[in-house]
C-alpha cells in the first residue's frame, strides 16, 4: 500500500510559500474596526511618506501595501517601484498596476535601478521571512536620494500570545484554520517566521548611513480579540467598539513602558538617508 506523507503545516521554504500564496485569492474576513487597528502602525508610516514621489516597495507581494498607501493618499500623485523575491506576485503586481514598475529581484540587490533614484522606500513585514537585514538596508539606503525618507515596520515574532496560538495553529481544525485563509496561509500551512530584534535592526540601519528619527511600538495583546471575533464578531456593536477602543487606549499607554514595548509584536522606524 502506498504511503502519502503528510504536508508540513509550517513551510520553511520562503520563496516557495510567496510563490504559492500569491496566486491565492483571499477573502476578506477582518472587521473595519480591527483592520484600522492592525494597520494602523503602517497607516502612520504611510502619512509620513506621502510627499514622496518616486517610492520604492522593497518586498511589495502583490500589491497590498500599494492598495493601502493610497487609502491614506488618495491624491495618486506617488509613482512605485515594486520589488520581491516571489516572481509569481511579480506577475499579479504588473497586472493591477501596469503603469509602476516592478522587478524580481536575488540577493536582495536590485541592478534595474538606479542609485539616488528614489525619494522615499518602504519595508513591510519582510525581515522576518528573511536574513541579511544588513544587506537589504545598504541596497534601499544606496537607492535613496540623500534626504530620502525610509519607513520599515516589521514583526519581531516574539509577542507570547502570538508564539503561543502558532503553536496550536498547526494542530487546529479547519474549521479554525479556515477562518484565517485572508492571512499567510497555504493550504492550512504557514511560513516560518524569524525572530528579529528592534534594537539590531535600529543599529543596523545606523550602520550603513541611516538617521534614525523614530521607533514605535504596536500590537501587545488587542489582536487577540480581532481574531475571536473572526468567530463571534462583536465589533458590530457599538457597545464592543467602545469596550476595545478603551482597551486599544491601554494598550498604547502601556507600550510606552520598555518591558510591554520587549513584548510586542510590530515595531516600525522612520529615518533618513
Ligand atoms: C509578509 S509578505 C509582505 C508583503 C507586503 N510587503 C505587504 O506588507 O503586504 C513578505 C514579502 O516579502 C518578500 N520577501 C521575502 N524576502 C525577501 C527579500 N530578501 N527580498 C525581497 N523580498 C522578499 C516575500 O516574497 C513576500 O512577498
Amino acid at each position: 500500500m502506498l504511503m502519502t506523507r503528510e504536508k508540513p503545516k509550517i513551510i520553511k521554504d520562503q520563496l516557495r510559500f510567496f510563490n504559492e500564496n500569491a496566486a491565492l485569492e483571499k477573502p476578506d474576513l477582518v472587521a473595519p474596526f480591527f483592520l484600522e487597528y492592525v494597520n494602523k502602525e503602517q497607516t502612520a508610516g504611510f502619512a509620513w511618506l506621502g510627499d514622496r514621489e518616486h517610492i520604492l516597495d522593497y518586498g511589495c507581494g502583490t500589491g497590498t501595501s500599494i492598495d493601502a498607501f493610497f487609502s491614506t493618499n488618495p491624491s495618486g500623485k506617488n509613482l512605485f517601484v515594486g520589488v520581491d523575491i516571489a516572481d509569481v506576485a511579480i506577475q499579479r503586481i504588473k497586472q493591477r498596476y501596469p503603469n509602476f514598475s516592478f522587478y524580481t529581484i536575488e540577493n536582495n540587490r536590485i541592478p534595474q535601478l538606479p542609485n539616488g533614484s528614489m525619494d522615499g522606500a518602504y519595508l513591510l513585514h519582510v525581515l522576518h521571512h528573511s536574513h541579511e537585514h544588513e544587506a537589504i538596508f545598504r541596497e534601499i539606503y544606496t537607492k535613496l536620494r540623500p534626504g530620502g525618507k525610509f519607513f520599515l515596520s516589521d514583526l519581531s515574532s516574539d509577542n507570547p500570545i502570538i508564539r503561543l496560538f502558532r503553536g496550536l495553529y498547526v494542530l487546529s481544525p479547519r474549521f479554525v484554520t479556515r477562518r484565517f485563509s485572508d492571512d499567510l496561509v497555504v493550504d492550512g500551512a504557514i511560513p516560518e517566521k524569524y525572530k528579529v530584534d528592534p534594537g539590531a535592526v535600529v543599529a543596523q540601519l545606523e550602520a550603513v548611513g541611516f538617521s534614525v528619527k523614530e521607533v514605535s511600538y504596536g500590537h501587545l495583546f488587542l489582536f487577540f480579540f480581532s481574531w475571536f471575533d473572526r468567530f463571534v464578531p462583536l465589533s458590530r456593536f457599538a457597545v464592543f467598539r467602545a469596550l476595545y477602543s478603551a482597551l486599544w487606549a491601554v494598550e498604547g499607554w502601556l507600550l510606552k513602558f520598555r518591558f510591554f514595548q520587549k513584548n510586542s509584536e510590530v515595531f516600525c522606524v522612520k529615518c533618513i538617508k
